[in-house]
């Protein structure tokens, strides 16, 4: 698996997943207008074989990022994916000095949620009726430089494991 800043010929895929694992889809004109538009946005996909199992994104406003898209296609779901998108936010996040990172999840939604835990992200409060038919949870991550070095190690091992 690779992963690479999401370009407009990913946006069919990107689109495809989108339809596949949320209720309320966002467009594919949604996603050209982040990549080509929003100077505050970073999108990245993952791919494997050149197809797109996977997608993420953050909108960075001065000194913090608010992850406003994560999905993986139903088929890689549950081999890390996701954890390797999230990390590659968090680098982006870094790399442009943010200190903090924020974040709304459907309150059902247990399985992001235990993701986004492990990172450290904390719930913080509520976004009442932010989906058409469920209240958000707020979600933050405090201190980014406090995992910096939780994930350099991570990525150590990941690629000593490669070498392998
Ligand atoms: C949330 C999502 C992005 C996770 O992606 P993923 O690649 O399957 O996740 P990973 O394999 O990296 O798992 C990371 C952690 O998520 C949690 N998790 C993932 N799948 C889970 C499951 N089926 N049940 C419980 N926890 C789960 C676990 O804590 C897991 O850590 P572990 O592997 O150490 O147990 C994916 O399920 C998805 O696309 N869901 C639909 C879209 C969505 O809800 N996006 C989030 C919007 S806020």
């Amino acid at each position: 698996m690779i992963i690479e800043r999401m370009k407009i010929e990913h946006v069919e895929q990107v689109g495809a997943i989108e339809k596949m694992v949320y209720p309320s889809p966002w467009s594919k004109g949604a996603f050209i207008s982040e990549i080509d538009e929003n100077s505050f946005a970073s999108y990245y996909v993952a791919l494997d074989d050149c197809q797109v199992i996977g997608y993420g994104g953050i909108w960075i406003i001065l000194d913090e990022a608010h992850i406003t898209n994560l999905a993986v296609h139903p088929r890689y779901q549950r081999l890390q994916v996701g954890t390797a998108l999230l990390q590659q936010l968090i680098y982006e996040a870094l790399a442009h000095g943010v200190r903090r990172m924020t974040l709304e999840v459907r309150f059902s939604n247990k399985i992001a949620q235990n993701l986004y835990c492990k990172f450290g992200f904390m719930p913080r409060g509520v976004r009442t009726k932010y989906y058409s038919d469920e209240d958000a949870m707020i979600m933050w991550l405090d201190d980014l430089e406090l995992i910096k070095t939780q994930l350099e190690q991570v990525r150590t091992q990941q690629i000593s494991q490669r070498r392998k």
